[in-house]
């Protein structure tokens, strides 16, 4: 590349860097609604898209439900939703948080590559999947990055940020200064199946589970040994039941194909409980009954 037109490259995105004003959801599921109302109590005006007004008037509520009464009228105001992607063509950033399925995400940015400034940075809440190839379906790979938030995105305070191998530094930057303007810790982790936090995690789920499954100690005091002794506020076979037992199986099955690595394969228990249905608090059963 010649260093005019890098240099010019640069400029643009020293630009990028100095304005994210106004921000793009797409998805207003679990996390979306709550990526939402993070920006929203900071003050940053927010379109929050997904396919059918029933779910956006679902994910108001919601918020609504989730918000000190004092600041509702603030909170609202600041959200507009839609079913059209052209509302967010005037976005500095779009956070895609639609369904852990690489299809569809891929899809979401072939519409973003015509709505888009030149100059948005995209960015996806994906679990873990991989940026780089994600990053296969969007213009340009180097205003594209991973904002993994946390659930409920208000209450937890990491930010995970996934640096792909094209995201250029500006983009970085630029997402390294808004997690701080809305109150995050943020960790940096370059691309790789997982990242840090569901590798860690998903670890010790799995070798609970197998504490479980092989009588090494039952679910209460394999939970009370990490809670009492280790200060985790939840214990892991507790915390597979809240994350969802189905979500649990889907992300240490993909762990298990990208990584070849027996740690995070799904166990006996964990593969019947899904299959019966029982997955955790969202069904009132799951290694714990509620
Ligand atoms: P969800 O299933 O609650 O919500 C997904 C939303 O995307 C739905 O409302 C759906 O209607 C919408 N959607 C699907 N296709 C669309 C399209 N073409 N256009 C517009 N909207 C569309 O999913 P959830 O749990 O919010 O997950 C979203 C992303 O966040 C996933 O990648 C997931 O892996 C990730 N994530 C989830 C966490 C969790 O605890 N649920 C935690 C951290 C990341």
């Amino acid at each position: 590349m010649s260093e005019v037109r890098s240099q010019k490259i640069h400029r643009r995105e020293d630009k990028v860097h100095k304005r994210i004003k106004k921000i793009g959801i797409i998805g207003a599921g679990t996390m979306g609604r709550g990526i939402a109302q993070v920006f929203a109590l900071y003050d940053y005006p927010v379109v929050l898209v997904d396919e059918k007004e029933t779910i956006l008037q679902d994910a108001l509520n919601n918020v609504k439900s989730r918000t000190e009464p004092e600041l509702w009228n603030k909170v609202s105001g600041h959200i507009e939703t839609s079913t059209n992607f052209e509302k967010i063509k005037d976005c500095d950033l779009i956070i895609e948080a639609v369904f852990e399925n690489m299809d569809v995400k891929k899809e979401i940015y072939n519409v973003l590559n015509n709505v888009c400034k030149n100059d948005t940075i995209i960015a996806t809440n994906t679990s873990g999947f991989s940026i780089n190839k994600l990053a296969e379906a969007v213009e340009k790979p180097s205003c594209f990055i991973g904002m993994h938030f946390m659930n409920p995105p208000k209450v937890m305070k990491l930010l995970e940020v996934i640096k792909g191998e094209k995201t250029s530094e500006n983009t970085l930057k630029s997402i390294l200064d808004l997690s701080k303007k809305i109150g995050k810790n943020s960790a940096v982790v370059n691309d790789s199946p997982g990242f840090v936090s569901n590798r860690l995690l998903f670890a010790l789920i799995g070798e609970a589970l197998r504490l479980l499954e092989k009588g090494i100690s039952d679910k209460e005091d394999i939970d009370a040994i990490m809670k009492c002794g280790m200060n985790h506020p939840m214990g892991p076979i507790e915390l597979a039941d809240f994350i969802g037992l189905d979500i649990c199986r889907n992300i240490m099955t993909y762990l298990y194909e990208s990584l070849k690595d027996e740690r995070y394969k799904p166990t006996p228990m964990l593969e019947s409980l899904v299959k019966e249905g029982k997955l955790g608090g969202k069904t009132g059963e799951g290694f714990y009954k509620y």
